[in-house]
């Protein structure tokens, strides 16, 4: 795998793949990468081509009482795993690659941004926009792997793509988790034993939710009731938004016609974890 030092590399190394007809597959992430990580660059290895990998954790998407500076950095282990999952190429660019110019242009992530996750972080999505932008741009890519285990970005990301008249397909990935069902994320590092136990709640709540749009509950109302029910289950869990969106729009959904997509965000002590699942109704 190349370690790639600087743009003039990035570039070298773009400009080769497509002399050789191979298609830029990029997986942008923000490192301390896990299994879940792993996936998306399997995904991009097993479509051929050039696997490109980025770390960079990007100061823009964090808040100012968020975790940026105590955001785990992990360069050897990131290695390690990106050449194990199939990675050409990984590029850790500096914060004065990405910003030359210091505090930059910024993209708005729009109302796809406001809502959900976005309501209680304030120009998070923004800052995801404007990094994927820049890193589009850097790297060339055809392709870009997503994680559906954050699924309002990968509905925003979809739509700056399609805004900025970049011609990048987006493949989502489905959200790896562990044997009882927790998300995989860099976060859960944090998590006391008790708390890693309860966290599994959020999921537990998701999947019962989703058994209960199957078997036929079409009121969001009642469905939410539940969700919060199962993980209100485990006291250490503390559910801050849980809510079903459309899939597209993300605007909340009052009866489940058409398959939608529950979404939670909760604090297991100080930690707070996202997840989401997809809601199908029967079919009449
Ligand atoms: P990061 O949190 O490092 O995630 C990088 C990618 O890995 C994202 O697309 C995310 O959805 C995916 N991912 C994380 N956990 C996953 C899991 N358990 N299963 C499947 N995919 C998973 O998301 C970001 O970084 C940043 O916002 C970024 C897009 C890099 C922009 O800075």
């Amino acid at each position: 795998m190349i370690h790639i030092e600087s743009l003039a590399a990035l570039r070298a190394v773009v400009r080769d793949a497509v002399a050789s007809r191979q298609a830029v597959r990029f997986v942008p992430t923000m490192g301390a990468l896990h299994d879940g990580h792993a996936a998306l660059i399997r995904a991009a290895r097993a479509d051929g081509g050039l696997v490109l990998v980025s770390v960079f954790v990007n100061p823009t998407q964090f808040g100012p009482n968020e975790d940026f500076a105590r955001y785990p950095r992990t360069p050897g282990a990131d290695a390690a795993l990106a050449t194990k999952a199939g990675a050409d190429a990984l590029w850790a660019p500096l914060v004065e690659d990405v910003y030359p110019a210091g505090p930059s242009a910024r993209l708005s992530a729009g109302a796809l941004g406001a809502v959900w996750e976005g309501a209680f972080r304030p120009g998070h999505f923004d800052g995801v926009a404007t990094v994927v932008a820049k890193l589009l741009v850097a790297s060339g890519a055809d392709v870009l792997y997503l994680g559906e285990k954050d699924y309002q970005q990968t509905v925003v990301v979809r739509r700056l793509i399609r805004d900025l008249l970049l011609t990048t397909e987006v493949r989502v990935v489905p959200t790896v988790r562990e044997p009882d069902g927790l998300a995989l994320s860099s976060r859960n590092r944090y998590l006391s034993a008790d708390d890693r136990r309860a966290a599994a709640a959020i999921s537990r709540g998701l999947r019962a939710c989703a058994k209960l749009a199957a078997d036929g509950e079409r009121r969001a109302d009642a469905l939410l009731v539940h969700l919060q029910d199962v993980i209100g289950g485990e006291p250490r869990v503390t559910v801050q938004y849980a809510g079903i969106a459309d899939p597209d729009t993300l605007e909340p959904v009052t009866l489940l016609n058409a398959p939608a997509r529950a979404l939670v965000a909760a604090y297991v002590g100080a930690t707070r974890l996202i997840d989401n699942i997809l809601l199908v109704p029967p079919t009449p």
